[in-house]
């Protein structure tokens, strides 16, 4: 029987993965814009990191998560995102002591969460996300949200919407969970039994219940920003001045929680509006996690990120129907005919190849019209047809696709003609 691929991954084939290039390299391209520095970290962490750093009772640790054990006896987890790795690398390196702060990272990369599998949703996925630690300058959340949208922007999609909230300091927090175990407590019964377990230890994990979100305690819930104190106010209102300065548009939205636990302040999303686009709406997720250096042992630091997954962009663009510019072209094929021609143009090739241009030639010994048709099917600009008399008498003919315009070139110059006539 033949194996299959496993439940919620994808393989990405030529013809795909040039849209996946195109992503990367924009989305490199504007972290060097914005002055953000790739780091690396690995697949696989100590299942620990993500217990304190995104939070046990959140959905991704309770029921998302990769975990195994090493020969060692180790109990190790694949990534289910970014920012505790990157936290803790940040903390083991100690990057707070470098000369140059705030650290501002990007990372790209595979993410993995055992959910059930629908449109937008993934086993393995690849996160795309950015962390600035180091500085709690209302100003860095606005850029790092200045980022997201310019990239999207960028990349063409015009139906997005901002969404954004603060979740407040520890001291607004906990004037908050105390409200929300209030409200809830009485009829706690009436909710799933994750929810009654939150009560307790996470009260406003119960607003990001999937299964009870109907419930009509749900809508009278107890705001987070009616608890915030006077620090948090004033650090969401600077936020909110620095986006409109930056004429980005948001709505806020006090039920905005986000489903990991390290956020503190500013939590955000940006979702699309596109028809068609599915039931899953958020394009990208971010917010400040002010204590989180400390949770995982370092010593404090803020910081403030987001990341989105490439495929839901890929899904966006489809259903906006934006028409993404992919090079789909080779520079020259290489038409021979008979063997020695044939033999000729292994060498040939290499050199324009070494030139530095895209080029390609047969390896199944078709017939000079199927070998034309091959150069038509990978969109070649220019044919070089080679055949015994042309190599008898040196030359060989090239053919501009474009304009259907034929010159012949002395076989020696070939490689400096070609390169006058394409103007490279
Ligand atoms: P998150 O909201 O869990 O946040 O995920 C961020 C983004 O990753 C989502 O908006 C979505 O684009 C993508 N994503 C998540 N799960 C899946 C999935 N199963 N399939 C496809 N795409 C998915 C975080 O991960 C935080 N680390 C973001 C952050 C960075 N906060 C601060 N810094």
């Amino acid at each position: 029987m033949a194996i299959h691929i496993p439940r919620g991954t994808q393989d990405i084939l030529p013809g795909e993965v040039e849209k996946w290039q195109l992503i990367e390299e924009k989305a490199k391209e504007i972290c060097d814009r914005f002055q953000y520095q790739e780091i690396r970290t690995p697949i696989f962490e100590h299942t620990e990191l993500f217990l304190r750093g995104v939070g046990d009772t959140t959905d991704v640790v309770q029921k998302e998560m990769y975990t195994f054990e090493d020969r060692g006896e180790r109990s190790l987890t694949l990534r289910p995102e970014g920012t505790a790795a990157v936290v803790r690398s940040y903390v083991e390196n100690k990057m707070f002591g470098y000369a140059n702060q705030p650290i501002k990272l990007y990372y790209m990369g595979p993410m993995f969460r055992y959910e059930r599998p629908q449109a937008g949703r993934f086993r393995q996925f690849v996160q795309f996300g950015v962390e600035a630690i180091g500085s709690s300058d209302p100003a860095i959340d606005a850029e790092v949200i200045a980022l997201a949208m310019t990239f999207y922007k960028e990349m063409g999609l015009k139906k997005l919407k901002l969404v954004i909230n603060s979740l407040g300091d520890k001291e607004s927090r906990g004037a908050h969970r105390d409200a929300l175990i209030a409200h809830f407590k009485p009829r706690i019964g009436e909710f799933c039994s994750d929810c009654q377990n939150r009560l307790e230890k996470n009260p406003m994990r119960i607003l990001d219940c999937k299964k009870d979100r109907e419930h009509e305690l749900m809508k009278s819930a107890p705001s987070i920003l009616d608890y915030l104190n006077e620090d948090s106010k004033t650090y969401f209102e600077k936020v909110q001045r620095y986006l409109q300065d930056l004429d980005i548009e948001f709505v806020v939205d006090p039920n905005l929680v986000r489903g990991l636990d390290y956020y503190t302040h500013t939590a955000f999303e940006i979702m699309s509006d596109a028809e068609g686009f599915g039931a899953i709406t958020t394009l990208c997720g971010g917010g400040r996690y002010n204590g989180l250096t400390e949770d995982i042992g370092g010593p404090e630091a803020p910081g403030i990120g987001f990341a989105f997954s490439i495929e839901r962009l890929i899904a966006a663009l489809s259903a906006e129907k934006v028409e993404l510019d992919l090079k789909n072209s080779i520079d020259c094929y290489l038409v021979a005919l008979g063997d020695e021609a044939k033999d000729y143009t292994v060498g040939l090739l290499q050199k324009l190849r070494n030139a530095g241009f895209s080029a390609d030639r047969d390896y199944l010994d078709r017939k000079i019209k199927a070998q034309f048709k091959a150069a038509d099917r990978v969109n070649a600009k220019y044919v070089a047809v080679l055949g015994e008399d042309e190599l008898k008498e040196n030359k060989i003919n090239l053919k501009s696709m474009d304009t259907g315009e034929q010159t012949e070139i002395n076989l020696d110059s070939f490689i400096e003609k070609f390169i006058e006539l394409s103007g490279k």
